[in-house]
Parts: C-alpha cells; sequence; structure tokens
C-alpha cells in the first residue's frame, strides 16, 4: 500500500478522535508500519498516550505536535493526526494533507446536528465526503441509539467504523498497555474491521473510486 495520511476530526468534543488515533497508530505499528504520529490539539493526549507504549515500538514510532514542509515525504508509512475539537485553521491544515480524516461520532443529537457544519467545512477545503467516513462509537441498543444511526443511514453519510464503548481501553491506555489488552476476540473484531475497512477504502480511492471505497 501507498502512505496513508490519517486524520481524526470532529468539532464536537469527546467523541473519540485521540482514542481512535491510538488505536490506529497502535494497530498500524503491530502491523509492522512505521508511523509518524502528529497532535495538533494542545492538550496532548495522544502524545501522552504513545509516550507510555513508545519503548516497545522504538524508531517505528515517531511523534510530533505540528505538521512542517517535507512531512509528506516522510519515511513512515502511516501517518496519522489527531485534532482538536474545533473546525479552525489546525484541522483545516490536517484536512489538506489527510487522504481521509475519520469522524467519530456518538449516538447523540447534538452530534448529529453538528455534521452538516463538519461536512460543509471539508467540502469547502476541497474534499470529498467519501474522505470523512464516520466512525459510530458507543452505538448499543438504546432507543436513541437506533434513532440517531436511522438519521446517518438515511443520510447515506459514509462510514468506516462501528465501535463499541469498552471500558478496559481507557484503562490500558492510561497504563501504558496495548489497547486491546483483555479484550475478547468478538470485543476486539470491530477495530480490526475499521482498520481494515480504511486501508481497503483508501486502496480504492488510490484506483480513483470515489464513488464507493466504502462499499462493503
Ligand atoms: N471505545 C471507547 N471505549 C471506552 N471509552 C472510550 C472509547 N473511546 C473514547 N472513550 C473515552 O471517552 C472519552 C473521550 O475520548 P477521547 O479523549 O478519545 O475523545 P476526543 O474526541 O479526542 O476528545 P477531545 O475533543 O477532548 O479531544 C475519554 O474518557 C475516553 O477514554
Ligand atoms: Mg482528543
Amino acid at each position: 500500500m501507498e502512505k496513508i495520511a490519517v486524520a481524526a476530526i470532529n468539532h464536537k468534543g469527546g467523541v473519540g478522535k485521540t482514542t481512535l488515533s491510538i488505536i490506529l497508530t497502535q494497530m498500524a505499528l503491530l502491523k509492522r508500519n512505521r508511523v509518524l504520529a502528529i497532535d495538533l490539539d494542545p492538550q496532548r493526549n495522544f502524545t501522552d498516550a504513545l509516550s507510555f507504549i513508545s519503548e516497545y515500538f522504538k524508531d517505528a514510532l515517531r511523534v510530533k505536535s505540528s505538521l512542517e514542509p517535507g512531512d509528506a515525504e516522510c519515511k513512515e508509512e502511516w501517518i496519522i493526526l489527531d485534532c482538536p475539537p474545533v473546525l479552525g485553521d489546525i484541522t483545516k491544515e490536517a484536512l489538506d494533507f489527510a487522504d481521509i480524516a475519520i469522524v467519530p461520532v456518538r449516538p447523540d443529537f447534538f452530534s448529529l446536528s453538528n455534521l452538516g457544519v463538519l461536512y460543509s467545512f471539508a467540502e469547502e477545503a476541497g474534499k470529498d465526503r467519501s474522505q470523512l467516513p464516520l466512525v459510530k462509537v458507543g452505538y448499543d441498543t438504546s432507543r436513541l441509539a437506533r434513532m440517531v444511526e436511522q438519521v446517518l443511514t438515511e443520510k447515506h453519510y459514509p462510514v468506516a467504523g462501528r465501535v463499541p464503548l469498552n471500558r478496559l481501553i481507557p484503562y490500558n491506555i492510561t497504563l501504558g498497555r496495548i489497547w486491546s489488552t483483555g479484550l475478547t476476540a468478538d470485543a476486539r473484531r470491530p477495530f480490526d474491521q475499521m482498520y481494515n475497512r480504511i486501508t481497503s477504502a483508501y486502496t480504492r480511492m488510490l484506483d480513483g473510486d470515489f464513488a464507493s471505497p466504502w462499499k462493503d
């Protein structure tokens, strides 16, 4: 696969941008890729979390806090950009750079009303909607989650994944363990599927398929 740059964006806070950035970084590393992790959020949660695991991955992981000229030619196969919860210049810069910007969304109506603004921002930045797939985070069988999911389906937003909330994940990240320590194979599977969907959609985009890269 070609070099891939994936940003996690959403101007709504606390939806899982940093957690998914950490998980994708670790997955790419565990599949023997090198990763350049760029933490664009002044909160520096991405940087802190990666510092706990950097000794496992040594030179395969490089972490920095801004985009610089030359980053597109870096030696790493994956570039992962964690963005702050603002649609400002930093997120615009990340969008310009990224091949794919995943958009984590929680099952609530405020998240839904925000999405229109986010897609307009991305379209003004010259991105195709297919480059901004949602990742549905924590959609359970509750009535609210089912209602929100129905609206998302009706709007035909592209979807890169549907992952559960699992209390072990923040616990592992805080303790400096691999994110999936102690998770069952069933609990991990949605995250593996998200990673695989991102890589296969990117391969389709490289082949010029922007119409349906997220098709099953
Ligand atoms: N899949 C998950 N399972 C369990 N907890 C999660 C999961 N994803 C995120 N969380 C928790 O939800 C909270 C918000 O997640 P996170 O910090 O990743 O969101 P964010 O979008 O990066 O927030 P911010 O906008 O502040 O940067 C954190 O406490 C995190 O541990
Ligand atoms: Mg964050």
